[in-house]
């Protein structure tokens, strides 16, 4: 984010707390219950939107070194290979050996210079090209061993992070799809950070209430009454859109010394967490010196795998001092998600007694009502 935006953000947020208000949009909006819990409509959202769009898939400094790789579970239990191949060249594979599809990774991290799969030992190269078959002559005196790589899914390394497209060809072109949110995202230097701790866990409920709790403040004095509530104003954020993505000002109490402060002073990243929304999950939430990203896998229409990743500067982690502090910012970051995720499995379970046909969105909750709005209009494209 760059002077000026950072500036002009302010000013808006300090002018909505001065006159103790908040921007809201023209009229309160509803959503049906359906787009919750019906597995057509699941189906439909993993073929026209989830598939034809890159998705963060690691961050960067999963894959640290040339030979580094990492296998996972991902979208409708695709199994994803990413690699690092000799030359530091990102790619993404099918994790399934092109013998008689073996998996050749098991899930998790690794460094090699080969893939070997465990069945019959046929051997990869971290670029996806298959380079040794045991007993090849004898065996497959006729099979195409040069010509052979792993299926490959288009991928890109951009950001700070690693983007996986799990249909189409070709490269991606992630400042594209960032819609000009890119560059802004690099100011907080993401290719810079590690992983200091992570969570990995499946819920019961349908991303898109993951989605609506995360781009609304309206809950925060209620619902997060035990952890972030005393650091936030009541309902007092705004947000922007770039294509289908959203920016969020997530305003905290230090809002309020603005004021007296001399404009060259103003540091948004005191006044209000950062919060970029990334079409159609990923959330990359930025905090006072350090961020966190909050990722999903959605499993079914009511079931969704959430990472948590908690990041922070690549030259931070010597002291004990410092790791105490990390870690009581991802304790407090994961706590509070929690409270959100416990909350979002109550929904879910309501959402079946058929006590409501829908929702309603305040005026204040328009982030909610474009969100859907996107989401509907790319499953109407299709
Ligand atoms: S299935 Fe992989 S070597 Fe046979
Ligand atoms: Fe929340």
């Amino acid at each position: 984010m760059n002077r000026d935006t950072e500036i002009a953000l302010l000013k808006r947020c300090q002018a909505l707390l001065e006159s103790r208000t908040t921007e809201v949009m023209s009229s309160e909006v509803t959503s049906p219950i359906d787009r919750y819990a019906c597995s057509r409509r699941f189906a439909a959202e993993m073929s026209d939107i989830f598939r034809k769009m890159p998705l963060i898939a690691a961050h960067a400094s999963e894959l640290p070194e040339p030979g580094s790789y990492k296998a996972l579970e991902w979208l409708e239990d695709f199994p994803l290979l990413l690699t690092r191949d000799k030359e530091g060249e990102v790619h993404a594979f099918a994790n399934v050996c092109k013998h008689r599809g073996g998996k050749l990774a098991e899930d998790g991290e690794g460094c090699s210079r080969r893939l070997v799969c465990p069945y019959h030992a046929w051997s990869y190269d971290l670029d996806g090209s298959l380079k040794t078959v045991p007993h090849q002559k004898t065996g497959f005196p006729e099979f195409d061993l040069a010509g052979t790589r792993l299926m490959e899914l288009p991928s890109a390394e951009a950001f700070g992070f690693i983007w996986v497209q799990r249909d189409g060809e070709g490269s991606l072109d992630i400042a594209k799809h960032l819609a000009g949110l890119g560059t802004e995202l690099d100011h907080f230097a993401p290719a810079d950070h590690v992983i200091f701790d992570q969570q990995v866990q499946d819920w019961n409920l349908n991303w898109k209430i993951l989605v609506e709790g995360g781009i609304e403040s309206y809950h925060f004095k209620i619902a997060h009454r035990n952890t972030i509530a005393p650091l936030f104003n009541d309902n007092l954020s705004i947000f922007d859109e770039f294509g289908p993505h959203f920016r969020s000002v997530l305003t905290k109490k230090e809002l309020r010394d603005l004021k007296t402060l001399p404009e060259e002073e103003w540091r948004i990243r005191i006044c209000a967490n950062v919060l970029y929304s990334l079409y159609p999950f990923a959330s990359v939430l930025i905090q006072p010196d350090h961020f966190a990203l909050v990722n999903a896998i959605p499993l079914a229409a009511d079931k969704t795998r959430i990472i948590l990743q908690t990041l922070v500067p690549k030259d931070s982690l010597g002291s004990d001092n410092a790791k105490q502090h990390w870690q009581a910012n991802f304790d407090l970051t994961r706590d509070t998600l929690v409270e959100d995720f416990l909350i979002g499995e109550q929904i879910q379970k309501g959402i079946s007694t058929g006590a409501n046909d829908a929702f309603t969105f305040g005026r204040f909750e328009a982030a909610l009502a474009r969100f859907h709005d996107i989401t509907e209009e790319r499953l109407a494209a299709d």
